[in-house]
């Protein structure tokens, strides 16, 4: 399959690290020097599905097919604001789509893992065109009196439009699981029969593993993937990495030894969108003109689960 189309929304409300000092004990210096992190874009008005549906019509409108092309749509997410139907089905709805709908939780990764699931219906003959949807609100997961996650993160939606081809040539997916390094508790309604206690909590997270974990299975699965196609890290033209945070990502360039330039980022302004960060990392340098035909695109991702995952596209 090759991507051959993306798009991406993001909500109006910018969030400065000032306006955080106001209510947080923060600096927008602490959070500079550890994260990179200078704004973000947060929900506030918006509903997470138009946001969602934005993104596809872009997609759809950069690869030139109508809803009706498309024979299976994949949308990534981890929170929204309904439990049922998923909301690809009610992305699906406003933007016109007939096929099959389903919703992945795949945390970060979620846009590499759709590509891999999407690979599979092509491989298998299945499908002509495939929407990827991820479309993420974090910041409604995390307590925003806990200063060590609340200004991580930030909102959006990116999407890719595939279709049969040869541009993404090599996948790999995989899980070290351990549910406890990133986890968020939402208690269910309750019954007459539920004894066992039940407490919502915010978004919980231990950074510093998380950190350590990140560089750590991102390396491996870059250079899984490169290995794969008998490539090596100097054949790569650009690196998109999960903008989880500066450090991350600069830890992982330092690693591989790449330049600066083959590093495009865009958390500085966004914060980590989750599953979102890639596709819109991918659509806001497309749309700069950054990739030229055969470029090498290397895209990783890690995170709750703990998940991981990896890709080369040649463009
Ligand atoms: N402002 C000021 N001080 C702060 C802040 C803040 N916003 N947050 C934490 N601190 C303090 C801490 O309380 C601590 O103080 P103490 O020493 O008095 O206890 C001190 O700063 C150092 O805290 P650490 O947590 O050790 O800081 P660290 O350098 O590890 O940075 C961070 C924290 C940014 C969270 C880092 O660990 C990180 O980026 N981890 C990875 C997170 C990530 O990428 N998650 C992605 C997955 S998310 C998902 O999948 C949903």
């Amino acid at each position: 399959m090759r991507i051959i189309g993306t798009g991406s929304a993001l909500p109006k409300k910018v969030v400065e690290n000032a306006d955080l000092e106001r209510f947080l004990d923060t600096s927008d210096e602490w959070i500079v020097t550890r994260t990179g992190i200078r704004s973000r874009h947060v929900i506030s008005d918006e509903r997470l599905e138009d946001l969602g549906r934005d993104a596809a019509q872009k997609a759809l409108a950069d690869a030139g097919l109508a809803p009706g092309d498309i024979d299976l749509f994949i949308c990534s997410n981890v929170v929204n604001e309904y439990m049922t139907p998923g909301l690809g089905c009610i992305i699906a709805a406003a933007v016109g789509l007939q096929c099959p709908s389903m919703d992945i939780n795949c945390a970060c990764p979620g846009f590499i893992y759709a590509l891999d699931i999407a690979d599979s219906y092509f491989r298998a003959g299945k499908v002509r065109n495939v929407l990827v949807v991820c479309a993420e609100e974090p910041t409604r997961m995390t307590s925003w009196q806990d200063r060590a996650t609340c200004v991580l993160f930030g909102d959006g939606a990116g999407a890719a439009v595939l279709t049969e081809g040869e541009g993404v040539r090599s996948i790999r997916i995989s899980a070290r699981p351990d549910p406890e390094k990133i986890w968020q508790f939402r208690p269910l309604e309750p019954t007459p029969f539920v004894t066992k206690t039940e407490v919502g909590l915010p978004l919980q997270m231990n950074g510093r593993e998380v950190f350590r974990f990140a560089v750590t299975a991102s390396i491996e699965d870059i250079q899984a993937v490169l290995a794969k196609e008998g490539l090596t890290v100097g054949d790569v033209d650009y690196f998109l990495i999960h903008q989880a945070n500066l450090r991350i990502v600069e830890g992982i360039r330092q690693r591989l030894g790449v330049p600066e330039e083959k590093f495009p980022c865009n958390i500085q302004d966004h914060g980590n969108s989750s599953s979102a960060s890639c596709p819109i990392l991918l659509d806001e340098y497309k749309r700069k003109g950054l990739f030229k035909k055969g470029d090498k695109l290397v895209f990783s991702a890690f995170g709750a689960g703990l998940l991981t995952a990896a890709a080369l596209v040649e463009w």
